[in-house]
């Protein structure tokens, strides 16, 4: 299991996915599609820091993760727990389950999403039936969830102009402060 002991390595991290295709899209890099959905979110949730840092760190675990990434939310949920805390982690580990929930239950959602994250439905069990719903509307969280996949699904623009990720910095290391 990954899992990232001090901000530090979480950075050098984070720089490797400045280097990195996104998996969805060769046209912009991991980063930029972390960048991308931190800085809607901060427009959307200006207060809640740790949901815009979820958002920052939602597909980390892309890269150990293999075709489909099937477990790229759990892996990545794994390797900032210890450091960010269980809130962070949940955040990320929803991102998948949030898109299974929003097929379900917003008609006009599934025409948001890109071809990849559609080819991709199936393998993460499709939409949710009608207990899967239930069950997901009990987390207390479950707004924050879903914001963040709405965000992600929104942070595949070519060529956006996003917030460097020296701005994230301090913030995350607030996050992690909590959490130490
Ligand atoms: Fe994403």
């Amino acid at each position: 299991m990954h899992e990232f002991r001090s901000v530090d390595d979480l950075l050098t991290h984070l720089l490797a996915l400045s280097e990195m295709p996104s998996v969805e899209c060769d046209r912009f890099t991991e980063l930029n599609h972390g960048l991308q959905t931190a800085a809607l979110l901060r427009e959307e949730h200006p207060d809640d820091l740790e949901l815009q840092v979820a958002g920052l760190l939602h597909d980390v675990a892309h890269p150990w993760d293999g075709p489909g990434q099937p477990r790229h939310a759990t892996m990545g949920a794994d390797a900032v727990r210890g450091l960010l805390g269980v809130r962070v982690a949940n955040l990320i580990q929803a991102h998948v389950p949030a898109k299974r929930y929003l097929v379900a239950t917003r008609p006009e959602y599934f025409a948001l999403l890109s071809d990849d994250s559609v080819m991709t439905l199936a393998a993460q069990g499709g939409p949710m039936d009608a207990v899967e719903v239930a069950e997901f509307e009990t987390d207390p969280d479950h707004m924050a969830m879903v914001a963040l996949r709405i965000a992600d699904d929104g942070a595949k623009v070519v060529g956006a102009k996003v917030t460097g990720l020296e701005f994230w910095v301090p913030i995350i290391q607030s996050v992690a402060a909590i959490h130490a």
